[in-house]
């Protein structure tokens, strides 16, 4: 077979993604039942036996040993059907950091998981946003609906009211809530009726599908939900959105999905028609254009980096997300922000709770490498003989802010290295006020955990004790003048509402409270461009 067909193929057969939900909607219980299914694990429990071990601690380092490599790794692989299926870990919770948004960026599509009795949470509005401007296709899959929950259509008008998205339910619930038999298909028109769970979601639930005139069918509803179903149906049918696959994949129009991804319910009617609708690697935009991932060259970008486990070896993974061509072990590449060529030695990929040295990886596949310190968020690998850079990494604009500066004075300069290689890692977004000095700095953070890391990280990494005041903001906001007028706290009116601050590259950045705020400043300044991003 020659070598561009193959690649193809392997381009084809992979569906990368990750889950977006709310804590508690079910994110860990999905996985791991995708993962069953995917006969990657037998029995069902061994990701979350390590969760159920996780609270909230300071000690980041004991988290990370507590929680193993469920949270370490990022990514979870397994084969379906003649797929090859990467899970992108999204961590929530006090885990919540910039990490968490930034998976979205390696992702060709996103799960998202409602929990049927909340609807849609905070969190789950967060990472929606992101997904949704990067216009990557969204599945839902509304769990729980093994227990009492909001009624199938008023969850399709929240979807559609918070978010902003409208839904196409792919099947239905059949019964009545709390206590539904099945699931109704739409593609097939054929009802999926499931026997009871014996083994309280170990193994896969055991299923019969009947067609629709199938009296058994019929008897074994019962002629009330069989009715409600026939209703159900007409009204989705006449009322509700038409399928539209362009939509799907254009992120405009969701694929909904009922089930219990503990008792099973729906699961693997879910992880077939997600694999049949989701997209594979797509062309992603570059300086040179966009890259089309069958073109033989490889290329890929940093999306994450981990530091390891282990602080006294100072040994980070940079995990890299391929976008086009093949890799190989010890393959040579270029990097583009240093200009300089470096060889791929080692790296990693992970199942369960395996770390594996991959040989050979393709386009939507996720690999761990060893970070000698050299790569940072965002950073492009490509062939030597085909340099480029993918488009910028965005920064995700934070809303938690604190004052750092070093305890002991004697350690500045560590504080100052660790808190500059730190920045650059992307561990936490840096910030300076005018006249603070070098050794007192403003850090911004979309999550605690992040603050938590950077003190624990200074400390055994740099051996520089912090001192960490939290700050009563929560949005930022770059400034401007329409005209290219400097923009100086004395230039500003009621600036005293806020803290003015520059960020890295000396952008002019206001920090303030909340919207309130944030209006009062915009009133007294009418002229001033505010932005959640750089300019
Ligand atoms: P997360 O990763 O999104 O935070 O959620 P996780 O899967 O841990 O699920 C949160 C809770 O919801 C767990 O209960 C889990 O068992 C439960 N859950 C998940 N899917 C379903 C479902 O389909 N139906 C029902 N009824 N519950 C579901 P827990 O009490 O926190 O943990 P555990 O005691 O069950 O381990």
């Amino acid at each position: 077979m020659d070598e561009k067909m193959s690649l193809t193929d392997e381009i084809k057969r992979r569906r990368t993604f990750a889950i977006i939900s709310h804590p508690d909607a079910g994110k860990t219980t999905l996985t791991e039942k995708l993962l069953l299914y995917g006969g990657a694990i037998h029995l069902a429990g061994s990701i979350k036996s390590r969760k159920t071990a996780r609270h909230a601690v300071s000690d980041w380092m004991e988290i990370e040993k507590q929680r193993g490599i469920s949270v370490t790794s990022s990514v979870l692989q397994f084969d379906y059907d003649g797929c090859r299926i990467n899970i992108l870990d999204t961590p929530g919770h006090q885990d919540f950091s910039e990490d968490t948004y930034r998976t979205l960026m390696a992702a060709d599509s996103a799960v998202m998981i409602i929990d049927a009795a909340k609807g849609v949470e905070a969190q789950t509005k967060k990472l929606f946003k992101v997904c949704k401007e990067r216009g990557i296709p969204i599945f839902t899959f509304v769990n729980k609906l093994d227990r009492f929950g909001k009624a199938p259509l008023d969850l399709m008008d929240e979807i559609e009211n918070i978010l902003g998205i409208r839904s196409y339910p792919m099947n239905w619930p059949i019964g009545t809530d709390g206590n539904y038999l099945g699931v109704y298909d739409r593609r097939r028109d054929c009802a999926e009726l499931f026997a009871a769970d014996a083994s309280h979601g170990q193994e896969e639930r055991i299923s019969e599908t009947f067609a629709m005139d199938d009296a058994s069918m019929h008897e074994r509803v019962g002629n009330e939900a069989y009715q409600n179903l026939l209703d159900d149906i007409t009204l989705l049918n006449e009322a509700g959105e038409g399928f539209d696959l362009a939509k799907i994949t254009s992120g405009e129009l969701t694929p909904m999905f009922f089930g219990s991804a503990m008792t099973n319910f729906g699961v693997k009617n879910f992880l077939e028609e997600y694999i049949r609708l989701a997209p594979p690697p797509s062309p992603r935009k570059t300086s040179v254009g966009e890259i089309d991932p069958a073109s033989c060259d490889f290329s890929a970008f940093v999306f994450k980096i981990q530091a390891n486990m282990n602080p006294a070896h100072r040994d980070r993974l940079a995990f890299i997300r391929i976008c086009s061509g093949k890799f190989e072990r010890n393959m040579q590449v270029w990097h583009e922000r240093s200009g300089k060529a470096i060889k791929l030695k080692e790296p990693q990929q992970f199942l369960a709770q395996d770390r594996q040295i991959v040989e050979t990886a393709y386009p939507g596949d996720i690999v761990g490498l060893f970070d000698p310190g050299v790569f940072g968020i965002g950073d492009t690998l490509t062939a030597e003989n085909n340099k480029f850079a993918f488009a910028d990494f965005p920064v995700f604009p934070p809303e938690k802010f604190a004052r750092v500066s070093a305890k002991d004075t004697m350690k500045r300069k560590q504080f100052a290295k660790g808190i500059e290689e730190l920045t650059q890692e992307g561990a936490i977004q840096l910030f300076r006020q005018a006249g603070a000095g070098t050794d007192n700095f403003v850090v911004g953070a979309v999550g605690q955990l992040q603050f938590e890391v950077l003190e624990y990280r200074l400390k055994n990494e740099y051996g520089a004790d912090i001192i960490l005041n939290p700050l009563p903001f929560e949005t930022a906001r770059y400034l401007r003048f329409p005209d290219g007028r400097e923009v100086t706290p004395a230039a500003l009116k009621g600036i005293d509402r806020g803290m003015f601050v520059t960020d890295r590259r000396d952008n002019p950045v206001l920090l303030v409270a909340n919207e309130w705020a944030l209006g009062w400043i915009r009133e007294n300044n009418p002229d001033l461009l505010l932005k959640e991003e750089p300019f």
